[in-house]
């Protein structure tokens, strides 16, 4: 598995990945992920030979993001990076290739973001994502807080030191 940055032409690809993981991330518009996309800090995708396996999204603070899950770290730590989103398809899925990509990231935060204090992400408690909840757990993420959000699921909001 090979990482590397995000491209514009990877938009089309990232955006079905990201549908086939609906509920476990967000449904968005390719529009809407794109401009995600470009402003992410650190935008990864994984390449399995000619295959994009997954990706991953992370925004800094300042972005002009209207996401309230963003907003809430925004208004809590004063310096952090922020996974917006990542997805695998389910047969790219407990290969390894998450661990390998948040270590990367944290490669990354520790060059481009300096200055950031957590790794900072939220994962559904409603419905309910078990995956993604050992997931997080193994790599040492710990609940900051939960919210109730406008779209009818429950969040954990979780961060882990830098
Ligand atoms: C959640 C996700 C990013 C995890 O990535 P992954 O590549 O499947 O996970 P990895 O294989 O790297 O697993 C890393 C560790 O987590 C643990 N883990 C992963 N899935 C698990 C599961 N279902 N149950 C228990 N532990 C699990 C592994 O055992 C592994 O621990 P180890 O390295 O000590 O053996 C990926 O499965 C995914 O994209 N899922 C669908 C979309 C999604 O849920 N995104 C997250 C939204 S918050």
């Amino acid at each position: 598995m090979l990482l590397r940055d995000y491209r514009p032409g990877d938009l089309e690809t990232i955006h079905r990945i990201n549908q086939g993981e609906v509920p476990a991330v967000g449904t968005e518009t390719i529009n809407d992920l794109g401009d995600i996309a470009n402003q992410s800090t650190i935008a990864l995708v994984a390449e399995v030979g000619d295959t994009i396996a997954g990706f991953c999204l992370v925004l800094a603070p300042g972005a002009d993001y209207d996401s309230l899950n963003y907003v809430w770290f925004s208004e809590r730590y004063g310096d952090f990076v922020y996974l917006d989103r990542v997805a695998f398809p389910s047969a790219f899925q407990g290969r390894g290739h998450g661990r390998t990509m948040y270590a990367e990231v944290e490669r990354l935060a520790s060059q481009r973001r300096p200055t950031s204090t957590h790794f900072a992400l939220e994962v559904n408690l409603r419905p309910r994502n078990d995956q993604s909840l050992a997931f997080h757990a193994r790599l040492g993420f710990e609940e900051v807080g939960q919210r109730e959000t406008s779209y009818g699921t429950l969040v954990s909001l979780m961060a882990k030191p830098l």
